[in-house]
């Protein structure tokens, strides 16, 4: 395929913005990424990998070479006795694979079922959900250098996962195009419902204990997902707009004075995980319309587009959240949506 001219990113970002890409392609093959790579090195355009735009908030018009990744196919690299290695490439969609390993009865993807996004994406922030980050099943993924088209493989010591991070978000930001992750899976149906919201779900849905599998996981969170995050096909978001802050042992006795009722989870090294929903939620955002904008009715965290909202005027609802927790409880909240500009 080749290069179009000025495309409408909106069907391609889930908040929904409007903004148009000077340049678009999609990218099927890495013969092709490494090809583009090539034409591009005597020019100064720059390039912005797209995945499936469930993480990004397009602040403007695109003037960088907009790389659609449509990279598809998935395949068994490795068997052992009650391990599975599958790799599956960038464009997959990810709940489709999710919903693929569980049919071929590969298991611990399960709590990360309904997703948005692609898998080549999964790494770059560690996808996580319902007590699962992508870095538990992770075994190594392949990228594409975007100065010099060579493919590199990373275990994962290399990617440096944290909460909702990588080093593709630090260090080697904007400068790979992951290709392809390969998963370590398990053949035993060991679950996972430590986060209690899992085990509530299964037992409201009548599911008796002998019977809890991994596609009972798999339905369980896909059912608590369905009924509190908007759907980006009715109401555009991004998921989560911010991440959780986590505080320090002192800085958390002190607002517990002050907010006897602030929720919070213990973490190792005495620091202290606070929703940021409910930081929102208190400073009265929940539900708030804004213009075009606004929080979702049910989950304070969650950025919505009401209509035609603009990527700057989402920003900006975005800078005055953080105006106002800072101002109420001296937390600085930090964007987990990727903001673009380029
Ligand atoms: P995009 O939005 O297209 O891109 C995100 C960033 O990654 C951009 O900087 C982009 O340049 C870069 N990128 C994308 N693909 C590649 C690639 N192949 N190589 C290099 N860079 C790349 N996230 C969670 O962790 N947990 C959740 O529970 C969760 N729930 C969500 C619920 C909703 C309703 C929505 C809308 C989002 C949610 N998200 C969640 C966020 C999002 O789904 C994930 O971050 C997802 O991995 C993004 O994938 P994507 O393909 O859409 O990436
Ligand atoms: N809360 C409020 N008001 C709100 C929203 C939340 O008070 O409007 C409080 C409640 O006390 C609730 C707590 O916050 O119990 C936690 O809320 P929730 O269970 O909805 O989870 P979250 O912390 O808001 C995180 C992830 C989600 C992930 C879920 C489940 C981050 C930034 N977000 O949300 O990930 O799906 O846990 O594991 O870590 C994403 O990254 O885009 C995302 C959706």
């Amino acid at each position: 395929m080749s290069i179009q001219s000025n495309i409408s990113l909106q069907p391609y970002n889930t908040f929904g913005i409007d903004a148009i890409a000077k340049q678009f392609l999609s990218i099927e093959s890495i013969s092709t990424l490494q090809k583009t790579i090539q034409d591009l090195q005597s020019s100064n355009q720059s390039v912005f990998i797209l995945g499936g735009g469930s993480n990004i908030l397009l602040k403007n018009d695109i003037s960088a070479l907009v790389l659609k990744m449509d990279l598809k196919g998935k395949s068994i690299f490795k068997k052992e006795e009650n391990n599975i290695w599958v790799k599956a490439k960038a464009g997959e969609n990810w709940h489709d694979f999710v919903l693929w390993t569980l049919q071929q009865n590969y298991y611990g993807l399960e709590n990360l079922s309904l997703i948005p996004g692609t898998v080549g994406a999964s790494p770059i922030q560690n996808i996580g959900a319902y007590g699962v980050e992508l870095k538990d099943v992770f075994e190594s993924l392949e990228a594409v250098h975007l100065q010099t088209g060579e493919i590199k493989t990373f275990n994962k010591e290399a990617c440096q996962f944290g909460y909702r991070d990588s080093i593709f978000k630090n260090k080697l930001k904007g400068q790979f195009c992951i290709v392809s992750v390969t998963f370590k899976l398990s053949t035993l149906p060991t679950i996972r419902t430590d986060y209690g919201a899992i085990k509530t779900q299964l037992q409201v849905m009548e599911i008796p204990e002998k019977d809890w599998t991994p596609q009972a996981v798999s339905d369980a969170v896909i059912a608590i997902r369905s009924s509190k995050l908007p759907n980006p096909a009715e109401i555009g978001n991004s998921g989560s707009f911010f991440k959780n802050p986590e505080i320090p042992l002192a800085q958390f006795e002190t607002l517990k004075t002050q907010f006897p009722h602030i929720v919070s989870y213990a973490l190792p090294n005495n620091q202290f995980k606070i929703p940021a929903g409910w930081l929102i939620e208190q400073c009265g955002w929940k539900g708030k319309v804004v213009g075009n904008t606004g929080t979702y009715k049910h989950q304070a965290l969650v950025l919505v587009n009401h209509g035609n909202a603009t990527g700057e005027e989402i920003y900006n609802l975005s800078t005055q959240i953080i105006q106002s927790v800072k101002n109420k409880f001296g937390i600085e909240l930090s964007r987990e949506v990727n903001v673009v500009e380029c």
